[in-house]
C-alpha cells in the first residue's frame, strides 16, 4: 500500500514502512524499517541545528546543509560531498545538478525496458526536475506487500537541446543512521562461489562490485546490512539485491557521526553513457527488504519474492525435473550409442530429463573450436538432434541441450565468415578465455543473427530444456557498431537481454537453466528469464555446503541447481558418501552428473531409492520455506538446513558435517517457527558400511578378520546393519527453545547400535510432521 498525504509518501508492505517527503522542494528520506504509524513526520526528521563549520547552506537557506540531509536520490553540486547517486556533465554546463520535486503518479502498469519484478501491489513514480538544465528524473518505486520487498529504479529524460554524459547513475539510495553495522557480502571465485563474508562498517567507504562484465563469482550483487548481534533467528537486517547481470556496485559511505549512505545499481566503473536530446536512460531495478526476526526471515522474504515476482510466470511453483547431465560422465568424448546407454540407465533409476552438454555441435572435440557453429555434429550424432531427441523421448525421458550462445571460437565457421563479430580491439591481439572470444552483443546484426540461428536449432527437435552457458569474462571491450565505447559494457547486457527475452518468449515451455562456468552470473537479472541456475561447477560435498549456504541468503531453493556427481570428486578429488552428496543436493533442484553405466548395482539401487525419496518431497525441497540452523557451516563443522510447508505440517531437516572431532558439543536440532502443536521427529534410517570400522570390527566379530582381506570385504559387501533409530515427540515451541538432543556421535569407545555413525563428511536426514496428539494418546494409552 502507498499512502500519500501532504507530500509525505508512506510505502508499506505487510511488515515494513518506507517513508520520504518533500521539504524545501527536495525529496528527503525519513524512515525505513519495521512497520510504523505516525501523526506527522516531525519526529522522523533529521534535525540540522548544529553549527555550519565547512558545511554549505543550500541556496542560501539558513541551516539547510545538504551534506547532512538524508536524500532519496542525491546529485552533485549543491554542497552534498558524499558519494552521489547521479553524476553527469556536458561540455557547456559541467557537473552541476539540482533536482526538485514536481509531482507523482500512481500506476501499477508502468514497465521499464530492462528485466524487472512482475506484479507489484503498487507502483509510485516521483517526478523531479532540474529546470536550469531541462532534465527530468523519474524515481520509480514498486511495493510487493506480502514478501516485504520494495524495489526502485530511475529514469533520466533529457529535455535539453544538448547531449549529456552519464558517469554514474545508481538505481537506489538509502541515507540512514546506524552505530553498530556490518555488511555481509557473498564473494568467491570459480568453484568457490558466494562465500559469506562479514565486513565491519566503522568509517570510510565500502564497495561491493563487479568489474568483469558479469554479475560475477567474485562479488555477488546480494548484500545484507545488520548489527553484529543479529543471528539467523533474531535481530534486524536489511537485504539488497540488483536485477542486473553486468557490472554492479553497492557502496556504503559512513560519516564520522555514523550517518550512512548506501548506493546501489549498475556500476559506474568503465561506464560513460551519452543521453542525447529527447532520449531517456533507465537504470536497472534494485530490491530491498527488512526484517527484525533474523537472517532466515530476511532470506524468506527474498525467496518468496523471487519465486512470486522474478521467475517467469509459467515456471512459478512448477516442479522442476530431475536431470542427468552427461558432462562429467563423458566430457567431449561421446557418440549416439554412448548417450543412449546413459539415457537408458537414467530412465531405469527414475531420472526425468537427459541433458546433452558441450560437444554436440560443429567439430567440437575439445574446448578450442566451434563455438558459434550451432549445427549438430553428424559424426557423433548421425541421426541429428531430432533422431537423438526422439529416441530419448521414446525411453520416457525429456531431452535438453547445452549452448554457449554469447561466444565464438576463432576456429569456427562463424568466425571465418564474420571475424568482426568477435569482441576485440582493432589491430590488437585479443585476450582469450577458455580459448574463446565473446560475440559482440552491442552489434544489432549479431543480436539478430543469434535470435534466428538459435530459434532454428531449438525448433529442430523436441527440446524441453536448455543450459545457457557463459564461460569467459569480458576483455578487449570494443563494439564495431558503437559510436560511444563508454557504453559497451551496459549495451552488451542490453543485447543479451534482447536475445534471451526473444527466445524465452518464442519457446515459453523450454526450461532454461542459466550457467556461467557454474555461478559466475547468479543474479536476479538472469532469473527474470531462467528459472534456475547451475550453482557451481564444484559438486564436492564439502565445498557445496559453503556454496549452497551462501547462495541461500538471497536465492530460493527452486533456483539452486545441484548435481550428485561421482567420487573422487572431479574438482577436489575428495571422496564423500553418496547419501551426503544426495541429501545436500536435495536442498534445491536435484540432478545427477556421473557415468551411470559405470556404477555398480548397489550404487544404482541406492540412486533409485534416492530419486523415489526426492520425488516424494520434491515440492517441499524446491518451494518449501527454507531455514539455516545457527551457527552455519561458515562458523562450525556441522550445520542443518530445513524446509517446511506453508502450513507447518511437514518438514525435512538435513544434518551435515565436514570433519568429525572427538568431544564435539552435542548435536541439538532446533527448528523455529513451528505451531503450538506436537510434532513427531525421526531419522531416515540408513545402512552402515562395516568396512568403515576397519580393524575395530574384530571387537564384535567371533572370528578374527584380516582388515581388507577377502572375508572382511565379503562381509562388508553382504551385511549392512541399520544405523541408529531416533524418534521423538516434540512440542512446536520446545523445538526451538529446547531443541532435540540427538544420540551421541561415534567417539572411539562405548559404541552401541544407537550411536550415530556420522564420521567425516557424514549426514542425516530427519522428517518432522505435525501430529494429532489426541489420537496418539489414545492409541498409546498414555496417561498424563
Ligand atoms: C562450463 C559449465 C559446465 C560444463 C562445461 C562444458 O564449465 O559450467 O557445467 O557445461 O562448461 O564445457
Amino acid at each position: 500500500m502507498i499512502k500519500i498525504t501532504d507530500q509525505v509518501f508512506h510505502l508499506q508492505t505487510n511488515d515494513t514502512s518506507y517513508i520520504f517527503a518533500v521539504s524545501e522542494g527536495l525529496l528527503l528520506h525519513h524512515y525505513y524499517g519495521a512497520k510504523i504509524a505516525f501523526f506527522d513526520i516531525d519526529h522522523l526528521k533529521v534535525k540540522l541545528h548544529g553549527g555550519a563549520g565547512t558545511a554549505i547552506e543550500y541556496e542560501g537557506k539558513k541551516q539547510v546543509y545538504t551534506n547532512y540531509l538524508p536524500f532519496e536520490y542525491s546529485t552533485y553540486g549543491t554542497g552534498d560531498y558524499r558519494e552521489p547517486a547521479l553524476l553527469f556533465h556536458n561540455m557547456t554546463d559541467g557537473f552541476y545538478a539540482n533536482f526538485k520535486y514536481v509531482s507523482y503518479e500512481l500506476d501499477k502498469n508502468i514497465k521499464g525496458p530492462l528485466p524487472e519484478a512482475k506484479d507489484p501491489d503498487d507502483l509510485l513514480k516521483i517526478i523531479l526536475e532540474d529546470d536550469s538544465r531541462h532534465l527530468q528524473l523519474q524515481l520509480v518505486y514498486k511495493v510487493f506487500e506480502d514478501t516485504n520487498v520494495i524495489s526502485r529504479y530511475v529514469r533520466l529524460i533529457n529535455q535539453s537541446t544538448s547531449s549529456i554524459y552519464l558517469s554514474r547513475m545508481f538505481s537506489g539510495q538509502w541515507d540512514f543512521e546506524a552505530d553498530d553495522l556490518e555488511m555481509l557480502t557473498f564473494d568467491g571465485a570459480w568453484a568457490k562461489e558466494r562465500q559469506k563474508q562479514t565486513h565491519r562498517l566503522d568509517g570510510g567507504i565500502f564497495i561491493n562490485d563487479a568489474k568483469c562484465g558479469s554479475s560475477s563469482n567474485t562479488h555477488n550483487p546480494l548484500t545484507i546490512l545488520k548489527p553484529s548481534t543479529t543471528t539467523e533467528d533474531a535481530g534486524w537486517a536489511f537485504g539488497f539485491n540488483i536485477v542486473y547481470s553486468g557490472n554492479h556496485k553497492t557502496l556504503v559511505e559512513t560519516m564520522p557521526n555514523n550517518q550512512r549512505r548506501l548506493l546501489l545499481g549498475m556500476s559506474d566503473f568503465a561506464f560513460n553513457y551519452c543521453v542525447n536530446s529527447n532520449e531517456t536512460f533507465t537504470t536497472c531495478e534494485v530490491v530491498m527488504t527488512y526484517t527484525n526476526e533474523g537472517l532466515n526471515d530476511l532470506s524468506n522474504n527474498f525467496h518468496a519474492f523471487v519465486n512470486r515476482h522474478i521467475i517467469p510466470k509459467q515456471f512459478q511453483f512448477k516442479n522442476r525435473p530431475i536431470v542427468l547431465n552427461n558432462w562429467e560422465a563423458t566430457y567431449f568424448n561421446f557418440n549416439e550409442k554412448k548417450i543412449l546407454e546413459l539415457a537408458k540407465k537414467a530412465q531405469e533409476v527414475g531420472i526425468e530429463l537427459f541433458v546433452l552438454d558441450d560437444g554436440w555441435f560443429g567439430k567440437r572435440n575439445d574446448d578450442h573450436s566451434s563455438l558459434g557453429d550451432w549445427d549438430v555434429n553428424l559424426q557423433k550424432l548421425p541421426n541429428g538432434l531430432k533422431g537423438l531427441a526422439d529416441k530419448i523421448n521414446r525411453l520416457g525421458l525429456q531431452f535438453g541441450l547445452w549452448f554457449e550462445p554469447e561466444m565464438i571460437s576463432e576456429n569456427s565457421d562463424l568466425y571465418r565468415s564474420h571475424p568482426t563479430w568477435a569482441v576485440k580491439f582493432p589491430n590488437h591481439t585479443p585476450s582469450l578465455g577458455r580459448n574463446q572470444l565473446l560475440l559482440d552483443l552491442t552489434n544489432p546484426e549479431v543480436v539478430a543473427y543469434l535470435k534466428t540461428k538459435l530459434s532454428k536449432t531449438l525448433s529442430e527437435a523436441n527440446i524441453s530444456y536448455v543450459k545457457w552457458d557463459y564461460n569467459r569474462n569480458i576483455t578487449d571491450m570494443y563494439g564495431s557498431a558503437l559510436s560511444n565505447q563508454g557504453e559497451f559494457l551496459h549495451r552488451y547486457i542490453l543485447g543479451l537481454y534482447e536475445v534471451i527475452d526473444y527466445l524465452t518468449n518464442c519457446f515459453p515451455n523450454i526450461l532454461f537453466e542459466g550457467c556461467a562456468s557454474g555461478g559466475n552470473r547468479f543474479d536476479l537479472g538472469m532469473l527474470c528469464f531462467f528459472p534456475q541456475i547451475w550453482t557451481s561447477d564444484d559438486t564436492d560435498y564439502v565445498e557445496r555446503l559453503f556454496i549452497q549456504t551462501g547462495t541461500s541468503y538471497g536465492y530460493p531453493l527452486s533456483t539452486i541447481s545441484n548435481h550428485v556427481s561421482s567420487v573422487p570428486n572431479h574438482q577436489t578429488l575428495r571422496t564423500t558418501p553418496l547419501h551426503s552428496r544426495f541429501y545436500l543436493g536435495c536442498f534445491g533442484v536435484l540432478g545427477y552428473e556421473m557415468n551411470l553405466c559405470e556404477q555398480d548395482q548397489e550404487t544404482l539401487k541406492a540412486i533409485k531409492s534416492q530419486i523415489i525419496l526426492y520425488k516424494k518431497y520434491r515440492h517441499l525441497w524446491q518451494f518449501g520455506r527454507f531455514y539455516r540452523s545457527y551457527p552455519t557451516i561458515f562458523e562450525l563443522n556441522r550445520m542443518g538446513f530445513y524446509v517446511m510447508d506453508e502450513k507447518k505440517q511437514l518438514g525435512l531437516y538435513g544434518f551435515f558435517q565436514t570433519l568429525v572431532h572427538p568431544y564435539m558439543s552435542n548435536d541439538v536440532v532446533k527448528i523455529n517457527h513451528l505451531d503450538d502443536n506436537y510434532y513427531v521427529f525421526y531419522n531416515i534410517i540408513q545402512k552402515l558400511n562395516l568396512l568403515d570400522f576397519g580393524g575395530l570390527i574384530n571387537i564384535a566379530s567371533p572370528i578374527h578378520l584380516k582388515v581388507n582381506g577377502k572375508l572382511h570385504r565379503f562381509i562388508g559387501k553382504v551385511y549392512h546393519p541399520n544405523t541408529e533409530k531416533e524418534r521423538y515427540i516434540v512440542h512446536g515451541k520446545a523445538f526451538f527453545h529446547a531443541g532435540v538432543k540427538l544420540n551421541p556421535q561415534f567417539m572411539g569407545t562405548g559404541f552401541n547400535n544407537q550411536v550415530r555413525m556420522i564420521g567425516d563428511f557424514g549426514s542425516r536426514l530427519y522428517v518432522f510432521s505435525k501430529m494429532d496428539i489426541k489420537h496418539h494418546l489414545k492409541r498409546t494409552n498414555f496417561k498424563h
